[in-house]
């Protein structure tokens, strides 16, 4: 199965592939991640992507599509993949297109940005670990104690594009770069609205409907 997860920052798009790769035996592949990687190396590429990522800008299409036809080559892909936060422009969904996967449904996640800034705004990351916690009231997974990564007890930091302006600069760059892929997706039949507003176990049983899979 081959699923691509649309939707503005903070809509649950890392979340929700992670509790369905499980289920499904396929892959998360998450560009932020790789990017993410790219720049704890240290690298020409991670520093080009660090000035564009700690902003809330988006990294040019060529590097970021370059870095997607890699990773889609590698064996783990073979049984299917989620792509979560790939597409992110029309260029890089017809990159997508000329590379001919087929993807079998694109999943839009319908969230308000007043409750996208209460969940970025909370989101805490282990320095180590990399683990993703949430200290906000309602927010999953919520840590222990608030500095500290339950799975390490290293201290919890907060990313810099979670901070309030690279927040507001992501959401009027989800606006005006990668809305247009719903309609994109739309008129080639792929796309399934969900909202995202809702509790993670009602979301997930959303998301089984709408790709045909039963719950456990
Ligand atoms: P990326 O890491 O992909 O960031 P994003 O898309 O902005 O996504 P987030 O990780 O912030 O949100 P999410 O939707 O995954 O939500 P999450 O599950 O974490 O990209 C970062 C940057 O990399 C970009 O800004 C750009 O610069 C660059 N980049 C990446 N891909 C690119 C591309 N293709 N082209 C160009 N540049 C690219 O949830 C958020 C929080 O809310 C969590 O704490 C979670 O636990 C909580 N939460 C979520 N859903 C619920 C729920 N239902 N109930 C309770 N809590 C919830």
């Amino acid at each position: 199965m081959k699923l691509i997860f649309l939707g503005p920052p903070g809509a649950g798009k890392g979340t929700y592939s992670q509790a369905l790769v499980e289920q499904l035996g396929i892959v998360q592949i998450s560009t932020g991640d790789i990017l993410r990687s790219a720049i704890k190396e240290g690298g020409a590429l991670g520093k080009k992507a660090k000035e564009y990522m700690d902003k809330g800008m988006l990294v040019p299409d060529d590097l970021v599509i370059n870095l997607l036809k890699d990773r889609i080559k590698h064996p783990d892909c073979g049984k299917g993949f989620i792509l979560d936060g790939f597409p992110r422009t029309i260029p890089q969904a017809e990159a997508l297109e000329k590379s001919g996967l087929k993807i079998d449904k694109v999943i839009n996640f319908n969230v308000k940005d007043d409750l996208i800034v209460y969940r970025l705004s909370g989101r805490r990351v282990c320095e180590v670990c990399k683990t993703a916690w949430n200290i906000n009231k309602g927010c999953v997974p919520i840590p222990k104690d608030p500095k500290k990564c339950d799975k390490d007890g290293s201290p919890l930091i907060q990313r810099e594009d979670d901070k309030p302006e690279a927040i507001k600069k992501r959401l009027e760059v989800y606006r005006e770069q990668t809305a247009p892929l719903i309609d994109f997706y739309k008129k080639r039949n792929l796309l399934a609205d969900i909202n995202a507003s809702n509790d993670l176990p009602k979301i997930m049983q959303e998301i089984r409907k709408a790709i045909g899979i039963k719950s456990f």
